[in-house]
């Protein structure tokens, strides 16, 4: 089998050797019993919502169990932190949200729950009459505030754990975060704001490995007994650096990070970083918060970092089980692989490719003509979910290749895909010792030209037998071709 890591990854051997996976998230093991047990528990969970949900509208299909099937070893065991803020708590779609949670529970997902309570102290100083020296833990928190920030964070949690309740979920407030006072900083002394000291990791992996969700509100606990306010965004780093979380998942209200208004649907760290020095003038003080902590979670060792809108319904489990997904994708390192397909890839590469076929971008293949060839066929896979594929046809008797079923999905097209795999296939013929790659199109063929570097050729170009075929489908694409070395 052949991978190909891209990017910034090793590319030692890069055309022959099995690689995988440098984040460390790799399939632990292989799908046993057990594992269909408990994703066809977790597709009775989601059918169970299905019928019995408060407005739910689960499309549910049997296909369904095969999609979660694919996760269940990676993510088992897996620790998610899970950082919602305060006002996705109170928002219409908690249930639902908490609803997901049980979801990932039942795939034996280790889930931490941290919770800020922004709005709850907002609304109980207007409710007092006073008026809250700070909201988000980050400015400064006088004593008043302090108390106000107690109370509302407490019930807070304690609605969390009632929910957590109604849906069979075992869980448990802590003081697992352990803190100082921020102190005096630029002449201006914080009171009672805090900085988060360090985790009390055992206490809460034993919590983890006993099936417990813990929840954490945005306060620390000091040796003298003192309490502090401390930053939401903040206490959900320090607990994904220190359980070496797997996701860190912050669910606001907001989309998720934007570039001229546009969704960022997935970046790499370094991108959010250099994005940071020159922070767009529409991204909201929470949100510039969750992008910091993302990048320091992301630099910590943290693979993989979500910010979705927590408003959504299904919005998590999108996210979690769908390759697109709802909100932006911040990634540690690059994570993009090319590999050539297996039987047992062969429904994605049709499901993958049905659209394009039926626009007849791509000819109709069946099952039975790709298992015939299936080593000719490649899929370009992002963090193992198929979001493109090639083929490369060899003649070696003449010396030729055809490069077909180029497809890349409409989500990730523009990112230059379409561009790698077409040089992946040259590369690949080229180390076969091909001297001319041929191609037909009948609706990218000025793109393989301006950015495959083919000429445009005619159907006098193909082998007879080839030519047969072409003649057959009445197709009439236009034949491109592209010397891979001059002619003798
Ligand atoms: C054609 C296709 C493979 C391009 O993939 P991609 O990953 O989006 O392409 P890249 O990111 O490498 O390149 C994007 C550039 O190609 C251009 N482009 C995309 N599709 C094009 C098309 N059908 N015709 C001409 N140019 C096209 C884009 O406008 C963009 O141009 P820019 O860089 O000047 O802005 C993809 O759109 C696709 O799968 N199309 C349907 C299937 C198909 O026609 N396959 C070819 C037959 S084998």
């Amino acid at each position: 089998m052949d991978w190909v890591t891209l990017g910034g990854r090793s590319k030692k051997n890069a055309l022959t050797e099995w690689e995988w996976n440098e984040d460390g998230d790799r399939a632990t093991g292989k799908l046993g019993f057990l594992d269909f047990f408990i994703a066809a528990a977790a597709l009775l969970i989601v059918l169970w919502v299905s019928a019995n949900g408060p407005d739910r509208q689960y499309d549910v299909k049997p296909t369904d169990l095969r999609g979660i099937l694919r996760y269940i070893p990676r993510f088992r065991e897996k620790v998610f932190i899970l950082a919602i803020d305060g006002s996705i708590v109170t928002d219409d779609n908690f249930p639902n949200l908490l609803l997901d949670i049980a979801v990932l529970r039942s795939l034996n997902i280790r889930i931490l729950l941290v919770h800020g309570a922004a709005k709850q102290i907002a609304a109980l100083a207007e409710e007092r009459g006073v008026k809250a020296s700070n909201l988000d833990g980050t400015g400064i928190t006088d004593a008043e505030t302090l108390q106000l920030s107690l109370n509302a964070a407490n019930r807070l949690t304690h609605e969390i754990l009632e929910g957590l309740s109604a849906n069979d979920l075992r869980a448990v407030s802590t003081n697992a975060v352990i803190a100082h006072p921020l102190g005096i900083v630029g002449g201006v002394d914080h009171q009672f704001t805090g900085k988060v000291e360090r985790i009390d990791v055992e206490m809460l992996q034993s919590l983890l490995a006993q099936g417990i969700v813990p929840v954490i509100p945005p306060l620390g606990f000091d040796g003298d007994g003192k309490t502090y306010r401390v930053n939401s965004d903040t206490i959900a780093f320090a607990l994904a650096e220190q359980l070496k979380a797997t996701k860190l998942i912050f669910l606001t209200t907001v989309d998720g990070l934007t570039r001229d208004g546009q969704l960022i649907r997935q970046i790499i760290v370094g991108e959010l970083k250099q994005m940071l020095s020159r922070i767009p003038s529409d991204w909201p003080i929470n949100l510039i918060s969750k992008a910091r902590q993302a990048v320091a979670a992301c630099e910590a060792g943290v693979p993989r970092v979500h910010i979705i809108n927590g408003e959504v319904d299904e919005g998590l489990l999108a996210e979690v089980f769908s390759n697109e997904g709802i909100g932006t994708l911040v990634y540690a390192n690059e994570y993009t692989q090319i590999r050539r397909a297996l039987k047992k890839d062969i429904r994605a590469l049709l499901n993958l490719t049905k659209d394009s076929v039926a626009s007849e971008e791509l000819v109709k293949r069946t099952r039975a003509s790709i298992e015939k060839q299936v080593g000719d066929y490649y899929l370009y896979e992002i963090d193992r979910n198929p979001v493109a594929c090639v083929a490369l046809h060899q003649y070696p008797e003449q010396n030729k290749g055809e490069l077909a079923f180029l497809y890349v999905a409409p989500s990730h097209e523009n990112m230059g895909i379409g561009s790698k795999l077409i040089q992946f296939v040259e590369a690949r013929a080229r180390e076969q010792g091909l001297a001319e790659l041929v191609t037909l199109s009948t609706q990218a063929f000025t793109y393989f030209i301006s950015k495959g570097g083919f000429m445009e050729g005619s159907p006098n170009d193909l082998l007879p037998a080839r030519r047969e075929r072409y003649d057959a489908s009445g197709r009439k694409s236009k034949v491109l071709i592209k010397r891979l070395r001059p002619a003798a």
